[in-house]
């Protein structure tokens, strides 16, 4: 049995609550796509986790593994597994010998060409989170990659640093013009060093015998009767295929990104079941359309302050301010089209209690038409007026007492609003968060029971 967990959004849904708690009742977690661009809080009972790299259900014992659609920064990896024994936890992380290995110099360029995009004042820069991720991925796509198992044999690693960083360098120096000597940059380009390093980093994979052939260990596992959880990073709309493209991540957050990410079968996936999560409002970091925003005038910037505040809307890898805007329907159709959902769970309806006003948008109108779902270019998105239907609201509610007394202790209008979103998408509500910890989440379903 496989229970994946995709966002249906942008990023930012709250997966981590979910799948620490459904993580429980699993075996194994897999991470299969994406790398420490990935921001998960996970709470547990009082304490606060902050993950960008270790799948969440380490926090709970279970065993997590990188597969190999990550892209893996190991000193990320190192310091988050040391922070979480020093704290007490034994997380077992296991990582696929065909993941690839974010390199320092994948970090300098993807600033350069940030801050090359930002420059030349087109406003085609993505935002991204600066961890190296699209250079990664562009250097597996142009099989000059380096994978996690080539750490395990340094004459391999040497040959490949020696094929790979003379064209790094060439492409800082020669295309964006900059001067790296006296650069504390320069590091990330000299071949010896970098051999040295990711050489010890090997030896300490090896050591602690992390490094898995992750399709076959998957398999075995399964063999062996038990159950994985499949964990999404980011969300639908910033997916490589299926996002909004350019302001996207490098990799495939949806369903598919979980059968390719880590070589289990499609079939695997599909008989599992495959929950999207969904924040019961919008945010966005970086750049990018977002229809239903809530920066029209000061009222409307007032409101997202308001929720943004409540709803700790600040990136958890880059502390950013989040943008916020209304719950988009066409959005989370094509979700959950795309990856196929039989559930979802609404996240943060608690931020919402409270509310003078409660929007929700049903479609776009776009020259003169109404669509229900998302254009494919950002230009025509761009140019898209959302249509809203006006829910009733509610007030705020005491989050820990509805968890405990489950779905009918909501307010009347929350499982209203919870309803209407479930009709319009043809997809039942698994679960329904009212509060940061995994405690506060009222459970319908248990998709491990389905
Ligand atoms: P990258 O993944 O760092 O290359 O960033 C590409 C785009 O994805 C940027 O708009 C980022 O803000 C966004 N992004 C990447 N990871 C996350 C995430 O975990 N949550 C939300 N947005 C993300």
């Amino acid at each position: 049995m496989t229970l994946t967990i995709v966002g249906s959004q942008l990023g930012d849904e709250g997966k981590g609550a979910l799948v620490d708690r459904w993580g429980g009742d699993a075996d194994v977690v897999v991470r299969y796509q994406g790398g420490d661009n990935a921001g998960h809080t996970v709470v547990e009972g009082g304490a606060e986790y902050k993950l960008s790299l270790v799948p969440s259900g380490a926090v709970r014992g279970t065993v997590g593994i990188l597969g190999n659609g990550c892209v893996v920064n190991p000193r990320t990896l190192f310091t988050e597994i040391d922070d979480l024994r020093e704290r007490g936890l034994d997380p077992d992380v296991r990582v696929a010998r065909r993941a690839h290995v974010i390199m320092p110099y994948h970090r300098v360029l993807d600033g350069i060409e940030e801050e090359v995009k930002a420059d030349d004042d087109a406003g085609d820069e993505v935002g991204t989170t600066g961890r190296g991720i699209g250079p990664t991925y562009e250097d597996k796509a142009g099989r000059r990659g380096v994978r996690v198992a080539d750490l395990l044999a340094p004459d391999v690693l040497r040959e490949k640093l020696e094929y790979a960083v003379p064209q790094k360098r060439a492409l800082v120096e020669d295309v964006y013009g900059l001067d790296l000597t006296d650069d504390d940059r320069a590091e990330a380009f000299d071949v010896d060093a970098l051999h040295e390093e990711f050489t010890r980093i090997g030896e300490r994979l090896a050591d602690e015998e992390m490094t898995v052939n992750c399709s076959d260990y998957l398999y075995r596992r399964r063999e062996a009767g038990d159950r994985i959880l499949f964990e999404g990073a980011q969300g639908t709309h910033i997916d490589i295929d299926h996002g909004n493209y350019p302001f996207v991540t490098s990799s495939n957050p949806t369903a598919g990104g979980a059968v390719v990410g880590s070589g289990v079968g499609v079939t695997t996936v599909g008989d599992g079941e495959v929950v999207g999560i969904v924040k019961a409002y919008l945010s966005r970091v970086g750049s990018g359309p977002l229809p239903t925003e809530l920066d029209g005038d000061a009222e409307e910037e007032a409101l997202a302050d308001e929720i943004r505040e409540k709803g700790g809307e600040f990136g958890t890898v880059t502390g950013r301010p989040r943008r916020i805007g209304w719950l988009d329907l066409p959005m989370l159709r094509h979700a959950a089209r795309v990856s196929g959902f039989t559930g979802v769970a609404v996240n943060h309806v608690d931020v919402l209690a409270g509310l003078d006003e409660l929007k929700v948008c049903t479609g776009y109108e776009l020259d003169g038409e109404e669509i229900d779902t998302v254009p494919t270019t950002t230009e025509r998105w761009e140019r898209c007026e959302p249509v809203f239907e006006t829910l009733d609201t509610w007030d705020e509610f005491d989050s820990a007492a509805v968890a405990e007394d489950g779905y009918d202790a909501l307010p009347e209008a929350a499982r209203g609003y919870l309803e209407f979103v479930a009709d319009e998408i043809d997809t039942p509500v698994y679960a329904v968060g009212v509060g940061p910890d995994r405690e506060e989440t009222v459970e319908l379903t248990n998709p491990f029971d389905e």
